[in-house]
């Protein structure tokens, strides 16, 4: 038995917001410079009453339409987030049940910073293949603008607001694809490349942090460019010796979308065609665990995915983790 993705869908924040945007907010900063360094043009900032689970919801309930499943037949939720709607519980899992109005089911968050759908699909995989599940909701949904501040220019321009939900669906006798493999990795000296400082457990949050506005995201952001490529670049290599691939076998490469130029180096590095790469942080920005359904649920919805493609996912960011899948799509 393997499991396979059955249906896809996705939810931006509302507010479609330009480079020029954080001009206007008095940035020393230029739409000229945040293309050059990073190929953002714009991304989606979710409204002030908009929370993660509400993007997840949505994104949910678009991909349960495209899987044209009825929803008493899914067995369990994983909400994939670094943004999750309350501190620490209840989790946003359940938040997205409730609005889903599904019955008791299991529902619960998983915290791998953007490679958080790499992980969450990698464990989907894993119940379904063991029997215990049939049907997964898988979503990764972020809301990063909540936890940014919108006085550093170095982060700020970055990071949006999204979510990407995907079905995973037990394969019947005989039916061919699914996840074909998946591999996981984390390496914690890197923590500090990109964290939020203050208002965990170490630093319970006071008025000093918030003051200092250490409760928002901190980065190295050279140190977290580098580490990508050195750690992404040889895990798909080794993906794809594994399995007796070459680059050219793949159908698509989908990365993280972090930055253009981290896509564009992976891309070169491997030798992958250009239309082989998924490029959407131009428009959507860095949606943490959202970029990767996003990007998926993009090229369903364009008809752009066939039977019997192979589609390496390749997830990396905060911890450091990294995590890919690869799917022959069914
Ligand atoms: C953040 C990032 C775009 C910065 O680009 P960079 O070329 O590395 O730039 P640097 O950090 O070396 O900064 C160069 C200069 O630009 C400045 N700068 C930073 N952000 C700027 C902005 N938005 N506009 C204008 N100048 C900016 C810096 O302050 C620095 O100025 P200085 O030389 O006077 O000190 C880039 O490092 C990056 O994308 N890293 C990966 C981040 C990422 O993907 N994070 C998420 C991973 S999941």
């Amino acid at each position: 038995m393997k499991a396979r993705i059955s249906g896809l869908g996705h939810a931006l924040g509302e507010q479609e917001t330009h480079n020029h945007y954080f001009v206007d907010l008095g940035l020393e900063t230029s739409d000229e410079w945040i293309t050059e360094r990073t190929g953002i043009k714009s991304r989606y900032i979710a409204s002030e009453e908009t929370s993660t689970s509400d993007l997840a919801t949505k994104a949910a309930q678009h991909c349960i339409q495209n899987a044209s499943i009825d929803k008493s037949n899914i067995d369990l939720i994983i909400v994939a987030t670094s943004t999750p709607d309350y501190l620490s519980f209840p989790s946003t899992a359940c938040l997205v049940q409730e609005k889903l109005k599904l019955g008791p089911i299991g529902a619960f968050d998983l915290s791998a910073a953007c490679s958080g759908f790499s992980f969450a699909l990698s464990t989907a995989r894993s119940f379904i293949e063991s029997n215990m599940y049939k049907n997964i909701l898988v979503i990764g949904a972020d809301c990063l603008s909540k936890i940014t501040n919108f006085e550093d220019r170095g982060t700020c321009i970055l990071f949006a607001d999204g979510a990407g939900a995907a079905l995973v669906t037990q394969t019947v006798e005989g039916e061919t694809g699914g996840i074909i493999d998946s591999s996981l990795h984390s390496d914690g000296s890197k923590a500090e490349l990109l964290m939020i400082p203050k208002g965990g457990s170490k630093y319970p949050l006071n008025t000093s942090i918030t003051d200092e506005k250490s409760h928002y995201i901190t980065m190295d952001g050279k140190g977290v460019f580098k580490s990508a490529i050195s750690i992404v670049i040889p895990a798909i290599k080794s993906m794809l010796n594994k399995h007796n691939l070459n680059i050219n076998d793949l159908s698509y490469l989908v990365c993280h979308q972090a930055n253009k130029r981290i896509l564009d180096k992976i891309a070169n590095s491997i030798g992958l065609d250009k239309d082989k790469l998924v490029v959407n942080v131009t428009k959507y920005g860095n949606t943490s665990a959202a970029t990767i359904p996003i990007a998926l649920s993009e090229l369903n919805e364009e008809k752009k995915l066939q039977k019997g493609d192979l589609i390496l996912l390749a997830g990396f960011g905060a911890g450091f983790t990294w995590g890919l899948n690869l799917i022959e799509w069914s």
